[in-house]
This record gives structure tokens, sequence and C-alpha cells, in this order.
């Protein structure tokens, strides 16, 4: 054959396979609401990013009448790209091809694209849109998966991984996102769940939809499994795009630095927090009066609300910032903003992005629900991160640091290289009233007025404890700083931890409170 013909006959075999599973199913798939595969790669890459590889992988199965079965691609698409000119491995699951399902050459092209992303350090992007293991492959699909997690569990902490779940994502399908770092969902599209709604109602006779076990409200908001909520597809991949352009492309390297500016004048610092200290407030705003432009790009926005987590700028720099939420549970900790802050520390420590902690809360949920949910456990994963973190850690007392929870809000005692505190900062064991009530019991029970006497002794009790003043004459603040000085405080406490370095007891691996 000449090349020309050459030339034509691959051109014609690109364009048969790029097809997927043919004009019906793809239609299917749009009326579901959904992008193809295709569509999606090429909407998440810079334009013109996208090269594919494996395009022509054919699947080997023989069983159940599988060998005169032609499946495109067999099911996934794969390969590599730009986002933000910074290069991305990615592969999406195509539902139009045997409903995305995992067969062995399925599984073994995304394992090959995986162990590229790992050897050329740059981020891993995941498309899920499947019914899970090829019922047909048995066995092959099974290890297909085990090939994945084993990777997954690899490249965690090396580059970053991001699961984007847009259809079903079934049964052990389920475990590969929840071995990533971020997993992005969509309103009516992504659903996750080990055992579907037909099994649940033949094994419990339960009757639930899809969508009420394991939509992507139920997951952003009840289990924590996602950590961004999208409307539709097209939010979702500006979310990623956004994230992408925050974080460094490997444990090595450090996020892109961009021209700095100041926060914007509407977020007035001082003005925030109320005189009454029994009063809520939004600590984003706190976080907006403080980032470049004022802006913040909130993880988890949905989930365990009483802590906030996300990543905002600072003189141009990524910074990772925890803060206690006043407004929703006044801030407190518990099992799940444990959770939540805890992988969000340890997130940041592997990508060496430096974490600025707001402080003000009550410390930890009392009551037996919280104690029977393992808050034990669970609140121990903040101490274990803060104190295993060796970024820049720098602390803002703003309010509220009693009990556990000051020690667990990156405490000096737990390394953190600078505390500052604002003068309305009330640090003690506990709340006035609650101290108040056990230390002076008696004197309070005796008194001909014990109303009168319970109010004297929390007033006396703030005077001496419930201000930043004793902690910092004993060095555990570093200084008792004005609201605005925050942001110049930090850019300073910034810079000047630029080359920290500091060095740990040599250990195969700790063990955290998982
Ligand atoms: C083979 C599958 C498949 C699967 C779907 N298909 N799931 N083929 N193996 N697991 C095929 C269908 O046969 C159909 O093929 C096409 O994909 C589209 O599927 P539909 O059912 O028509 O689509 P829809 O009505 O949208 O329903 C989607 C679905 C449903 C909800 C995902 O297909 C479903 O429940 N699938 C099984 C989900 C599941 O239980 N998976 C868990 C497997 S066990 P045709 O040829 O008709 O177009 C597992 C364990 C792994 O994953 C453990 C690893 C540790």
């Amino acid at each position: 054959m000449s090349l020309k013909r050459n030339i034509q006959d691959l051109r014609k075999r690109k364009i048969e396979v790029q097809k997927g599973g043919g004009d019906k199913a793809i239609e299917k798939q749009a009326a579901m609401g959904k992008l193809t595969a295709r569509e999606r790669i090429l909407a998440i890459l810079d334009k013109n990013s996208f090269h594919e590889y494996d395009l022509f992988v054919e699947h080997l199965a023989r069983d159940f009448n599988m060998e005169n079965k032609v499946l495109h691609g067999d099911g996934v698409i794969t390969g590599t790209g730009t986002i933000h000119g910074s290069p991305i491995c990615i592969y999406a699951q195509d539902f139009t091809v045997a409903g995305g399902s995992l067969g062995l050459m399925h599984a073994r092209k995304i394992t090959k694209i995986m162990d590229h992303a790992l050897k050329m350090r740059v981020p891993l992007i995941g498309i899920n849109d499947s019914g899970g293991a090829r019922i047909q492959e048995g066995v092959n699909s099974l290890a297909g998966y085990g090939e994945i997690f084993f990777r997954n569990t690899l490249a965690s902490g090396v580059i970053p991984q991001l699961s984007v779940i847009l259809g079903p994502c079934a049964g052990g399908a389920v475990y590969s996102p929840a071995l990533t770092d971020f997993v992005f969902v969509v309103e009516n599209i992504s659903k996750m769940f080990i055992t579907g709604p037909s099994v649940i109602k033949s094994v419990l006779g339960e009757e639930i939809t899809m969508e009420e076990l394991g939509g992507a409200r139920v997951h952003s908001e009840v289990t924590g499994n996602a950590h961004f909520f999208a409307k539709s597809e097209l939010e979702c991949f500006d979310q990623i795009k956004t994230l992408i352009g925050l974080i460094p492309r490997n444990n090595t390297d450090k996020a892109v630095k961009i021209e700095p500016k100041e926060p914007l004048k509407k977020y007035k610092i001082d003005k925030i927090v109320p005189n009454n200290a029994r009063l809520p407030y939004d600590i984003n705003d706190i976080i907006k009066s403080i980032t470049d432009n004022s802006e913040f790009f909130e993880v988890m926005e949905l989930y365990a609300p009483n802590i906030v987590i996300g990543f905002g700028r600072m003189n141009g720099e990524t910074c990772g910032f925890v803060a206690n939420q006043p407004k929703v549970l006044a801030g407190v900790l518990d099992c799940d903003s444990s959770d939540k802050a805890a992988r969000f520390i340890r997130y940041c420590d592997s990508f060496n992005i430096p974490i600025i902690t707001l402080e003000d809360m009550p410390g930890y949920l009392p009551g037996a629900d919280q104690e029977h949910m393992g808050v034990i456990r669970h609140g121990a994963k903040i101490l274990y991160a803060y104190s295993e973190a060796t970024v820049p850690k720098i602390t803002i007392i703003i309010r509220k640091a009693y009990g556990g929870g000051y020690i667990a809000m990156n405490s000096r005692h737990l390394r953190a290289d600078f505390v500052f505190a604002w003068p309305t900062a009330e640090i003690a064991v506990m709340g006035p009233e609650g101290a108040a009530n056990i230390v002076f019991r008696k004197e309070i029970e005796s008194a001909e007025d014990p109303e009168a006497m319970r109010q004297q002794k929390i007033e006396e009790y703030k005077t001496k404890f419930a201000n930043p003043y004793v902690a910092a004459a004993k060095g555990y603040v570093d200084q008792v700083i004005e609201p605005f000085e925050t942001r110049s405080m930090l850019l300073h406490a910034l810079s000047v931890s630029e080359n920290k370095s500091v060095s740990m007891p040599r250990k195969k691996h700790g063990i955290p409170p998982f």
C-alpha cells in the first residue's frame, strides 16, 4: 500500500474507534445529560493538547460470546495533555462501550497511564463512568481493580490524583476514588455505592433510589467521600482547572507562583468579629480579608462545615487554610471536622504547601454520640497530622481557644512555627461559664445570691485566664497583634519560613489513628 493509502486507512480506523459505543449509545448518554468520555477530556484539557494512546487496544475475553464483541478502546480513553500549560495524565471511562465496565485490557490501559503519571511526576485525572467489574471477565476484572488500587496507593503523596465521578461508580470501583486526593461529583450525574439499590432490595428488603443511596449531595454532605460538588459537568471542569492551578504537580515541586494582589477593600478585618464573644461570624470573611485578591478555593464546602479548609494565595504562593467556622456549631471540633481537617493537613504537608490555621472554637464536642462515634480516635487525627507536618505552620488565634482544641489547632506544642493572637483571644482549659461552675461550685452554692456569685466568678476567671496574655507570658503565643496586622505578619512569617528545614526521627512510617 502506498503511504497515502496507509494514511487513509489509519484515519478510517481512528474514526471508527473514536465512535465509542456507536450513535445509539451516544444518544442515550446525551439523554442522561452526560457528555461523552472524549468530550469530557477535551473540555478539561487545554485546547489541542490531548494526545491519546492505546486507541486500538482490544479486549481478550472469550467467554459468554465475548469473542464476537467489538469494544472500541475497551471502554476507556487514555492519554496526556496540559492544563494551564502544565502536563497531565488522564483517563476517562466510556460508558457507551459495554457500560464502561472494567475488563483486563481496560484496566491495563488505566494502569499504563497511571505508571506514566508516576514516572513523569505529573498529576493524574481519572474520570469514572462505569458499571464496575466487567461481569463476563470474572477474576481478570477484579485483578484489574487490584492493580489500580495498588498504584493509587503508590502514587499517594507523590503526584496529585483527582477522581471525577461522572456516572455510576459501583461496587469495588469506588475504592480507586477513595484512595485518591480529591473526588469531584456533579448533581444528578454522579452515583457512588458499594451495593446498588437492587441488591439492597433483595437482601434487606429496603427501597432506595441511586440518588438517595450515593448521589452527589450524599457524598458531599453526608459521607465526606466527595471534595467538590458542581451543578454541571462544565462547572466541575472549571473546579478541576482551578485546583490544578493551585497545587504543585508533584511532591518535590512547589505550586506555580503568580503575580500577587492585595485583598479587596470590602473585607474589613477589624469589623468582622462581633464584640459579644457569644455571637457568630463567617470565618470565610476573615480568610478573604487576608488572601491575595480575596480569593479562597474551598474544599469539602458542604461536609462538616464547622471547619473550613481550602487554598488561597499569599504573596502569589499557594497556602492551605484550616479555620474553625464560628457560625456552625460555634466551630466546635467533632469526629467529622477532625477527619476533614487532618486529611487536608496531610495533603498540604505532602505537597509542600504552608498551612495557615485560624482558630476560634470551644474545644471538642461533648456528648455520648460523639464519644461512641469515636471522637477520641478521630480527634487524635488532627493532633497527629499537625505534629507530623513539617511545612511552615502558622496559627492566628482570633477568639476562643479552649481545652484540647487549643492544643489541636496547631499550637506551639505541636510545633507551630509562629503563633499570633488577637487581643480578643481567650486561651483557657474550658469556657469561663463551665470553669466557674466547677472550680467555684462550693462558693456559688453557699452564696446568699448564687447567680450573682456565679457571674462574679465567671468575670474573675475571664480576667485571669480568658485572654492571650497568660499564654504570651509563657511564649506559647509569639505576639499579640491587632487584626489589621494579620496579613503582614503572615506574609513576613511565610517569607521567614521559606527555607524551613526540620528532620523527624527515622522510621518506615508512623501509625496514625486511621
Ligand atoms: C458488563 C455491563 C456492566 C458490567 C453495565 N454493563 N454494567 N457489562 N459488566 N458490570 C453493560 C450492560 O450490559 C449494557 O450493555 C450497557 O453496559 C449499559 O448498561 P445498562 O444497564 O443498559 O445501563 P443503565 O440502565 O444506565 O444502568 C447502568 C448501571 C447498570 C446502573 C451501571 O448497568 C448496573 O447496575 N450494572 C451493574 C453494576 C454493578 O453491580 N457493578 C458491580 C459489579 S461487581 P448493552 O450491551 O446492553 O448495551 C464489582 C466488584 C469489583 O464491581 C470489586 C473490585 C474490588
